[in-house]
């Protein structure tokens, strides 16, 4: 696997897209297809192999695009079919792959077949969704949960059923225990991939499958929500979930090239680790570094388990935010220089694995804030004032400093962050040291150095307190990652005999760094991100 040609992905760097907020071409407010299109040239620019985008097939947008009410269409606010074949010629001929989200645990429930579903009992597409009788009393079948809010179940009266959904209500879970129902959704791979596509993101595919036999979950845990108190051994995670991802792996070897990567739904290192095998899924999300303290100790004890966790065989993906969860620069509530962004930059960019960047963490956008009358999100809504909506890493995308930043002429859907006057794309591709400039060159060393995309990962330090150490190393090359936790500046003692080979400079956070290694120790000034190579 390691020499496959069509592996890509190995050696590939992955940006994510939210295509409601990248660019908007037609001037209604939210973004589409054809302003992605025209920021191709960007993104070829600042280096990046391929672009997954969230979903952008017809959608009522009760979850922004996560309901789908089509699965081989374009959403019309996105653009047409044309549009989307527009974008991956384009996109090819700059080198970029397209991936696409497919959102099949749930559709909409304004997707036909649910329309028919709810029709009766012995409607064609009734068993599309899991539908049940009611318990004693007229009460839900068991204690399963909505994650966003509420029970899991909803009573439809025509029915004298109620039918399950796990986000919301809109939201109902398809069947794949229905055969019909497996073979229409493997379809759907079928589809994009002849269209021309190379890869998909797989929304929550771990949740594919509940228990048969809709067994309660067992309670007894601690949380902020009722979906926090239980034991999820029944709504997810289920055992027919490994022979479905070898069909759907069959699936993706039919046109060489294709990738896939799982979101795993709830489960650690362990559970991501388990699907991102030969066989199985190319690729699966361990979120631990997206949550959780952000210190040298807790991030190296994070990543060596990820990466001890992988097969050989199989590889790992680096992920550090996404549509979910707050961006980075918020969560380190990063100053204004954006020495810690680079550092984060680095030890993304620099891990043994697949990194995921989302759309302008390069420029280090931070959160919006958002008043309750603007909630967007159906978390943040249902929740409010628990600060658990998504809003705040949806915002607008930063290209410029005029009124909606260079995103749309139109008053955007979410409102554009107010530093975009002095944080955008322009503004940081004009400054040589800007944290642009840092992710571009990563993006560049990365792909030069095979030790770097290819090469095993081997740490240098173990529990450390301030300063973290590693090498990634093939048969031909070696470099060294150091990067200082501390604000303030830190010696990082070489060994001898790393000391005494010939490390030559590839990339530093510090301007005044040396481009080569003198002495037994490398000064480190606060935060800084160096690395070197030795051949
Ligand atoms: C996970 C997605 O990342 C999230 O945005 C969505 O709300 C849920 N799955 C439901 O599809």
């Amino acid at each position: 696997m390691k020499n496959d040609p069509n592996a890509w992905w190995r050696q590939g760097v992955i940006y994510q897209i939210y295509p409601r907020s990248f660019a908007d071409s037609n001037q209604d407010g939210i973004g589409d297809l054809n302003g992605i299109t025209k920021k191709l040239d960007y993104l070829q620019d600042l280096g990046v192999n391929a672009l997954w985008l969230s979903p952008i097939n017809p959608s009522p947008d009760k979850d922004f695009g996560y309901d789908v009410s089509n699965y081989l269409d374009i959403d019309p606010k996105y653009g047409t079919m044309k549009d989307f074949e527009h974008l991956i010629h384009e996109a090819r001929k700059r080198d970029i792959h397209i991936i696409l989200d497919l959102v099949l645990n749930h559709s909409s429930d304004q997707h036909r077949w649910f329309i028919e579903s709810r029709k009766s009992k012995n409607n064609l597409y009734h068993d599309f969704y899991l539908w049940h009788d009611p318990a004693k009393g007229g009460r839900v079948p068991n204690n399963w949960q909505s994650v966003f809010g509420g029970k899991g179940w909803e009573y439809v009266p025509e029915l004298g059923q109620y039918y399950y959904h796990m986000f919301v209500k809109e939201q109902p879970d398809l069947n794949w225990r229905n055969p019909t129902v497996r073979k229409e959704l493997l379809d759907v791979f079928r589809f994009w991939l002849k269209k021309g596509v190379d890869g998909f993101r797989l929304d929550v595919f771990n949740n594919y499958f509940k228990d048969a036999r809709f067994r309660d979950n067992p309670i007894n845990r601690l949380g902020i929500r009722p979906f926090d108190w239980q034991t999820h051994s029944y709504d997810t995670d289920q055992p027919e979930m490994l022979p479905l991802l070898q069909d759907i792996r069959e699936v993706l070897d039919s046109k060489p090239g294709s990738y896939a990567v799982g979101e795993t739904f709830m489960g650690g290192v362990k559970m991501a680790a388990k699907y991102c095998a030969p066989g199985l899924l190319p690729g699966t999300f361990n979120f631990a570094m997206v949550r959780g303290a952000w210190n040298a100790r807790t991030l190296q004890r994070k990543i060596n388990e990820w990466d001890q966790a992988v097969d050989e065989h199989s590889w790992p993906t680096q992920v550090m935010g996404n549509h979910d969860v707050r961006r980075i620069a918020t969560r380190l509530h990063a100053s204004q220089d954006d020495q810690r962004l680079k550092q984060a930059a680095a030890l993304l960019l620099t891990l043994r694995g697949t990194p995921f960047i989302y759309y302008g963490d390069e420029i280090g956008m931070r959160d919006i804030h958002v008043s309750k009358a603007d909630l967007q999100d159906p978390v943040g809504v249902h929740y409010w004032p628990l600060p658990l909506g998504r809003d705040g890493c949806r915002s607008p995308m930063q290209w410029d400093e005029s009124e909606f930043s260079g995103f749309s002429t139109q008053k955007p859907w979410l409102k554009v962050h107010p530093n975009h006057t002095q944080r955008n794309v322009n503004q940081q591709r004009s400054e040589k040291d800007s944290l642009f400039h840092f992710y571009r060159k990563l993006i560049h060393i990365r792909k030069e150095n095979e030790a770097l995309s290819q090469g095993m990962f081997l740490p240098l330090t173990y529990d450390p307190l301030f300063v973290m150490a590693y090498l990634r190393q093939t048969a031909n090359e070696t470099v060294l990652v150091v990067l200082n936790f501390n604000r303030r500046k830190m010696k990082f003692f070489l060994g001898r005999e790393l000391a005494n080979r010939n490390w030559q400079l590839l990339l530093s956070s510090n301007p005044e760094q040396e481009t080569t290694l003198q002495s037994s120790f490398l000064q480190l000034s606060g935060y800084e991100a160096s690395i070197y190579k030795t051949i």
